[in-house]
């Protein structure tokens, strides 16, 4: 099976190249900018013509959330408009797509874990934008699955668990907000859970739609932190004091959702595929983080 994945230098892509790599029987090809830009159309069309995948899995995205808010017309072409243009040129190739999404296209003002059928609501422009791009998605090709996942963390590029090591080697209480809740989720879990997808499509069996995949269990970023360090301190690595904190006591630029855990049954039942506990795979990225294996 050969799986062509945008988004070459991010977390999911890169996860996905490692595993595949693991099984032998998976040729991965990453493909990303300058090659291909989401922000410019132009450079889409054809894109998979040399490459020839039989599965495309479209992982790129502005993911700054942040920024987004300042960006709106940007965050749109890139999550909004291109993922549909890049569906559209799996489907003229007869393929189908794996598109990811986020938990952050809900509101988070519910209090159970979100179904895939629930109502979305996002808060910021980086959920808006990805909402637009799973409806672009399956507007442009009806052979899709989606995969809405949440606060992604890797051995590989920027993300939560690193910025956590890095603030405990520099002091010793880090302020952490502990009143928004979601699913920890290692992109090696999305990459394994991508992967039992492909299987399914390439064998022909696979239902379309959209589905949640995130880590089991869920956690506040104070949980998480508390579990990196307690790995950290575990492997003689940097530890720090976790004082919990208000999301109103650290405002930022985007409003998040406070309560976004997903529910990820419908994936377990249609592709028998679920992910760890969160806290088993926070340890193994912490333990790859410190030993310079990213
Ligand atoms: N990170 C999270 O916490 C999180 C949570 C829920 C869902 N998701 C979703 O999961 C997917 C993968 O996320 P990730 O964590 O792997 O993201 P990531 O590490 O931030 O990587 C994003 C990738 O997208 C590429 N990209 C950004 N703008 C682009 C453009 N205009 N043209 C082409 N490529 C562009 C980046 O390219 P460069 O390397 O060139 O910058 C980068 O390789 C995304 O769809 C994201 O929305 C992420």
């Amino acid at each position: 099976m050969r799986i062509a994945v945008t988004g070459s230098r991010g977390q999911v892509a890169l996860s996905l190249v490692e595993r595949a790599a693991a099984r032998g029987d998976v040729e991965v090809v990453a493909i990303g900018r300058p090659e291909i830009d989401l922000a410019r159309p132009e450079t889409l069309k054809g894109c998979l013509g040399a490459v020839a995948p039989d599965i495309l899995v479209s992982a790129a995205a502005y993911t700054a959330v942040d920024q987004a808010e300042d960006e709106p017309d940007l965050a749109m072409a890139v999550n909004g408009i291109a993922p549909g243009f890049i569906a559209a040129e799996a489907a003229a190739a007869g393929i189908p797509v794996i598109h990811l999404s986020t938990d952050y296209v809900f509101s988070g003002e519910g209090d159970a874990p979100y179904r895939e059928d629930d109502v979305t609501g996002p808060k910021g422009v980086y959920g808006r934008t990805k909402l637009a791009g799973e409806k672009a998605v399956a507007a442009a090709n009806p052979r899709h699955v989606i995969l809405r996942t949440a606060w992604v963390y890797s051995p590989f590029g920027k993300n939560f668990v690193r910025t956590m090591l890095r603030l405990a080697a520099e002091r010793d209480t880090v302020s952490v907000v502990a009143d928004q809740w979601g699913n920890p989720t290692s992109a090696l879990d999305i990459a394994d859970g991508i992967l039992a997808v492909a299987d399914r499509l390439m064998a022909g069996t696979a239902p379309f739609g959209v589905y949640h995949l995130a880590g089991t269990g869920f956690a506040s970023w104070a949980d998480l932190a508390r579990c990196v360090f307690a790995e950290s301190g575990a492997r003689g690595g940097p530890v720090a004091e976790v004082r919990g904190i208000a999301t109103a006591d650290y405002p930022t630029r985007a409003r998040r959702p406070a309560n976004s855990p997903l529910d990820t049954a419908r994936l377990q039942r249609d592709f028998g595929w679920s992910a760890p506990p969160w806290q088993r795979s926070a340890a193994h990225v912490v333990d790859r983080l410190l030993s310079g294996d990213g």
